[in-house]
């Protein structure tokens, strides 16, 4: 598969295998491994999704090499400030079976709607974070579902850029703003969600865009985020759909196709908003 270098010069695999909503047990260990087989050699997860130690036993049944397989995991919102985030980082590895991971995320940023000192325990839960790369116990650090405010006020005491915002991303719902600020600073753009979560699967631009392409929606959605240097994470339980994401070197997206994709109406956010979200 093909990488990307993030802003500390680590490689991560330019698609990656989400597993937000696939349950803990045969379910998340069947589609890891089902994944693995395709040949997905990025996994992402979160402590928060309760499946890690399904997905770390699945990775470790498979038998690949662990440095050839580039993993993510996330820190929950409960576990934020200095202390309780290394605590949680240590329970993230153990329950993955790992002593190291690739990447580890700050899952949501504590809000203003919440947290008189919001600005305060992003900055110390991200001084842990740091003290974690500075260990070697992650290979980067980054955040995830950062506004771009919450991002520049971040930025104002970080001491290591961070290499990710993984964001909600699909057609329908571009966050341009953040996107510009993550890629003028050197930070890679993840895209959770990329089909949209179901939602742009019947729409009908893109589905004559994939007649003519001879593909799915599914696919012109993964092939849309990485032209707008956006690292996609489809998530998928079904073997079929886990495969065909993998294949998006059938078919090319004209500049015109990417502009026509661009223009399409907002659907806005299906998962929350990360400036008042109560959890
Ligand atoms: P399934 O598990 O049956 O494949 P997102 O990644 O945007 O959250 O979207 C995930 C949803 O899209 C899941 O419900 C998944 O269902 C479905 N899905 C994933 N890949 C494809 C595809 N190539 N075509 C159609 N649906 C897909």
């Amino acid at each position: 598969m093909k990488s990307i270098q993030l802003n500390n010069g680590t490689e991560i695999p330019s698609i990656g295998f989400g597993t937000w909503q696939i349950p803990d047990g045969d379910e998340a260990y069947q589609a890891v491994r089902e994944a693995l087989d395709a040949g997905y050699t990025h996994i992402d997860t979160a402590a928060i999704y309760g499946n890690e130690k399904s997905i770390g036993k699945a990775i470790k049944d498979s038998g690949i090499d662990r440095h050839s397989l580039f993993v993510t995991t996330k820190l929950w919102n409960t576990e934020r400030g200095y202390d309780k985030t290394i605590a949680a980082f240590e329970k993230s590895l153990n329950d993955l079976q790992m002593n190291y991971v690739d990447l580890y995320l700050i899952h949501w940023p504590a809000n203003e709607t919440q947290f008189e000192h919001w600005a305060k325990i992003n900055a110390d839960t991200w001084r842990a974070f740091e003290d974690l790369y500075e260990k070697g116990k992650v290979k980067a650090i980054g955040v995830s579902n950062f506004p771009k405010d919450y991002l520049e006020k971040l930025l104002e005491t970080a001491k290591v850029v961070p290499a990710v915002n993984q964001i909600e991303f699909h057609p329908g719902y571009l966050q341009k703003d953040t996107v510009a600020l993550c890629q003028s600073n050197g930070i890679l753009v993840e895209a959770w969600s990329p089909l949209g979560s179901g939602r742009i699967l019947q729409d009908e631009t893109l589905l004559e865009l994939a007649k003519e392409k001879n593909t799915s929606v599914g696919q012109i959605c993964i092939k849309f985020a990485l032209s707008q240097g956006i690292l996609p994470l489809p998530k998928s339980t079904n073997p079929d759909n886990i495969k065909r994401n993998l294949v998006i070197d059938s078919f090319d997206l004209t500049e015109d196709d990417i502009e026509t994709i661009r223009s399409l109406p907002e659907i806005g956010f299906s998962g929350s908003n990360p400036k008042t979200v109560a959890f």
